[in-house]
């Protein structure tokens, strides 16, 4: 069943006044890629479901009106309820917002205390949000151009969201996966990525290739190697990067070696999520620095020093 199926099959709708105060947080501004400006808020969610998909990793798909504001590639900031020592919410990016049925798909793997206790939330549990957070992607300037999609571990989610954004803009792509060793989390995203060729109606993931390190699913190696094959043979007009900082440094070192326009989404540990707080800073290759919550996560690869 694809994410779309199960935003169809399991949305329903979650009360702001039910769920306590969701009033403005800040005068946090984000403007969305396509155009427009949304402010960045306090929103209820509840869980609909949440269940591991892999060892170490779950899908979390909950419901909250910010689902129709949400661009691919803008992530929320998740209260998690359990502990007030806590002070800090829990970045995450989406693989799908389903805007008709106020439904969000969250793919997290438990590295700590936050996302632990997340993963202890129960279908019916409720907390708050922050979001839309960030800028997303950018679709590319030539409609009949095609993208190369490079994702690493769980950095799948957003470009899985990418992916989406493109399909139902009728851009063709090929995808490169990659990730340490073959777990179900990394086949789940993969299937959500192949479900959408046929579904949208163009020439979508005609080729997935899938790497990992250990070769226990697809090729053995780097997507950086898988990459640097696929465009020696392919005009892309675009390609979207989102994974471990130093795969995301070599997917931008080879896009520019090749002239090719390249997106990518950071990550930086963060305190507020939307500008308040300074501590998410992003070098600049023309100096200075930009916060990564608000002026990214997805940033032109070329304006990063990597
Ligand atoms: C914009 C953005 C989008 C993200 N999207 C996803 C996603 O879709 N799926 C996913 O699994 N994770 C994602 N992350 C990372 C996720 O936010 C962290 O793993 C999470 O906050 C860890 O919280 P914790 O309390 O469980 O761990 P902690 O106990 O706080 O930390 C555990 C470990 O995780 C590291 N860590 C904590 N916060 C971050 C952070 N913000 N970025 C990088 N490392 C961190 C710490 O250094 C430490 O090593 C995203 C992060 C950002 C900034
Ligand atoms: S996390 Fe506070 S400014 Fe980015």
């Amino acid at each position: 069943m694809s994410g779309r199926d199960v935003g169809r099959a399991t949305a329903g709708r979650v009360s702001a006044g039910a769920l306590g105060d969701a009033g403005p947080v800040a005068a946090a501004r984000v403007t969305k890629p396509h155009g427009g400006a949304v402010h960045t808020q306090v929103h209820p969610f509840e869980v609909r479901t949440n269940e591991p998909v892999a060892e170490g990793v779950w899908c979390m798909r909950c419901a909250t009106p910010v689902a129709a504001e949400l661009e691919p590639g803008q992530f929320v900031n998740l209260q998690v309820p359990g502990d007030g020592s806590h002070l800090l919410r829990v970045p995450l990016s989406f693989s799908l917002a389903d805007g008709a049925n106020e439904l969000l798909e969250l793919v997290y793997a438990v590295v700590g205390e936050g996302t632990e206790r997340l993963s202890a939330m129960r279908p019916g549990d409720t907390s708050t949000l922050v979001g839309p957070c960030g800028n997303g992607w950018k679709m590319p300037s030539e409609a009949n151009g095609r993208a190369l999609l490079v994702a690493g571990g769980v950095g799948m989610p957003p470009v899985v969201a990418c992916a989406r954004m493109l399909a139902q803009n009728g851009v063709g792509f090929d995808a490169i996966v990659g990730a340490q060793t073959g777990s179900r989390h990394v086949e789940f995203l993969l299937d959500e990525l192949r479900g959408m060729a046929p579904n949208e109606g163009c020439d979508c993931a005609r080729k997935v290739v899938v790497c990992t390190d250990d070769g226990t699913l697809g090729v053995r190696g780097f997507t950086t190697a898988a990459m640097a094959d696929l465009i020696a043979d392919h005009p892309y007009e675009i390609i979207y990067t989102c994974g471990p900082q130093p795969m995301m440094a070599g997917v931008a070192r080879l896009a520019a070696q090749r002239g090719v326009a390249c997106q990518a989404s950071l990550e930086r540990m963060m305190g507020c999520g939307f500008g308040a707080c300074s501590c998410c800073n992003v070098e600049l290759t023309a100096g200075g620095y930009a916060l990564c919550c608000k002026d990214g996560p997805v940033f032109d690869a070329r304006e990063v020093v990597w």
